[in-house]
């Protein structure tokens, strides 16, 4: 089991501030699954191309079985991951995305700001989330039953 975490973040990449939100993930994703997976970070800016690029080689090259990004699902002119997402789905899941916007909306009517979606390319399973390391917390564990679903479904 192979899974990349993806932070998409212009100040984080650039280091004005700590990436939490990707080992935010790990932290989730690592007990989750027997055996224990395998992790591959990445960091980069709020570029479409530069996303779709990276996630077309994680599926590709890497061959990972789960993508998981973080950030740049909102609203804002700079938020462009749920376009570079669809940039390199083959098939959109859009359950994952409505799940976290209802399981958030009660507690954080905020939630609804995230345009987050997933899918699969190829046998990978993609998944985005939104950049608060504490959205994370929050939106990433009831997805578990699903993420584990689809896997076996793609494998
Ligand atoms: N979902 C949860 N559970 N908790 C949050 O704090 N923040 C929201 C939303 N989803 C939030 C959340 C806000 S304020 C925004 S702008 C969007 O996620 C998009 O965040 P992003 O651009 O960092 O991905």
């Amino acid at each position: 089991m192979k899974i990349a975490r993806v932070t998409l973040s212009d100040r984080a990449s650039a280091g004005i501030y700590a990436d939490l939100s990707g080992p935010e993930i790990e932290r989730i994703l690592a007990p989750a699954f027997e055996p224990a997976p395998a992790f591959l970070s990445c960091l980069i800016p709020d570029d479409r191309a530069t996303i779709a690029d990276t996630l077309r080689t994680l599926c590709d090259t890497e061959h990972c079985d789960l993508i998981v990004t973080t950030g740049g699902t909102g609203p804002a002119p700079r938020d462009v991951t749920p376009e570079a997402t669809r940039d390199v789905l083959e098939r959109e899941l859009p359950g994952f995305g409505e799940a976290m916007r209802a399981v958030s909306f009660a507690k954080v009517p905020t939630a609804i700001l995230s345009r987050a979606t997933a899918g699969t390319r190829g046998r990978t399973l993609i998944i985005n989330l939104p950049g608060n390391p504490r959205a994370i917390g929050e939106c990433l564990p009831p997805l578990l039953p699903a993420i584990r679903e689809c896997l076996k479904h793609l494998n």
